[in-house]
């Protein structure tokens, strides 16, 4: 069953007087359970596809559909409530809050949600333990390793619960071993019927993803 569809999205930034095509008609349907890595080029478009799939940003043309609703048209507050209530987003760099300690840093997205604060330290608590970092729940940021690190932001991202979990370059900053137990992380999220969409120049993450969808030139050139 698909539970995210886009059709024909495109994306044209305009910069002054020049435009820039950096997703020129785009469809593609992501199922429920899906693993998904997207590679393709540096500038095919693979980034700007992550970001409308996240509702960080809005199509030029072309509608999404996420369950039921078409979010191509929503306003930024619209936009923010579905971030906020159905995306779980894993970045290259962590994107962690450095005055948070790792438990707080999970909880981020249940305080958006508005959950009382016990519900939301138990959760984030569970989570933690979750990804392995059960004795680093006091932790800031800085006193973690990288990898560490990307484990919080997989906790946090799961948070919420999310229909997707979408990931750019998740071991792009890792040494390969760090790499390696970050992409059994995921491994074992997708094992669990998580839907996963990451941007990826690693061929480990490819191998291990179930679905390698290439981009080029803002195109899909391969879905196998
Ligand atoms: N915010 C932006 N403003 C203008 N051009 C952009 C912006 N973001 C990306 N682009 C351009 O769009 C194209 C696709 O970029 P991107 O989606 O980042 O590709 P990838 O992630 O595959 O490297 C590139 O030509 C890039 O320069
Ligand atoms: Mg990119």
């Amino acid at each position: 069953m698909a539970i995210a569809q886009v059709v024909d999205l495109v994306k044209t930034y305009r910069m002054g007087a020049v435009e820039v095509h950096a997703l020129r008609g785009v469809d593609l349907a992501i199922n429920e359970g899906d693993y998904m890595a997207i590679m393709g080029p540096s500038g095919s478009g693979k980034s700007t596809f992550l970001n409308l799939l996240g509702c960080l940003d809005t199509p030029t043309r072309g509608s999404y559909f996420l369950g039921e609703q078409d979010v191509a048209r929503l306003s930024d507050a619209q936009l923010s409530h579905i971030r906020c209530h159905r995306i779980g987003f894993i970045f290259q760099s962590y994107n962690l809050i450095q005055q948070l300690s790792v438990v707080e840093n999970i909880e981020v997205p249940l305080y958006y949600q508005g959950r009382s604060a016990h519900e939301s330290r138990l959760r984030a608590t569970a989570l933690a333990e979750q990804v392995g970092l059960a004795d680093r729940a006091t932790h800031r940021p800085h006193e973690l390793s990288g990898g560490q690190q990307q484990r919080v932001a997989i906790a946090r991202a799961m948070a919420n619960d999310p229909f997707i979990i979408l990931a750019d370059e998740p071991t792009g900053n890792l040494d390969s071993a760090t790499g390696t137990e970050i992409l059994a992380l995921l491994d074992s999220l997708s094992q669990q019927g998580k839907t996963i969409i990451t941007v990826t120049h690693d061929e480990h993450v490819a191998t291990s993803a179930h679905r390698v969808v290439r981009f080029g030139d803002g195109r899909i050139v391969s879905d196998t």
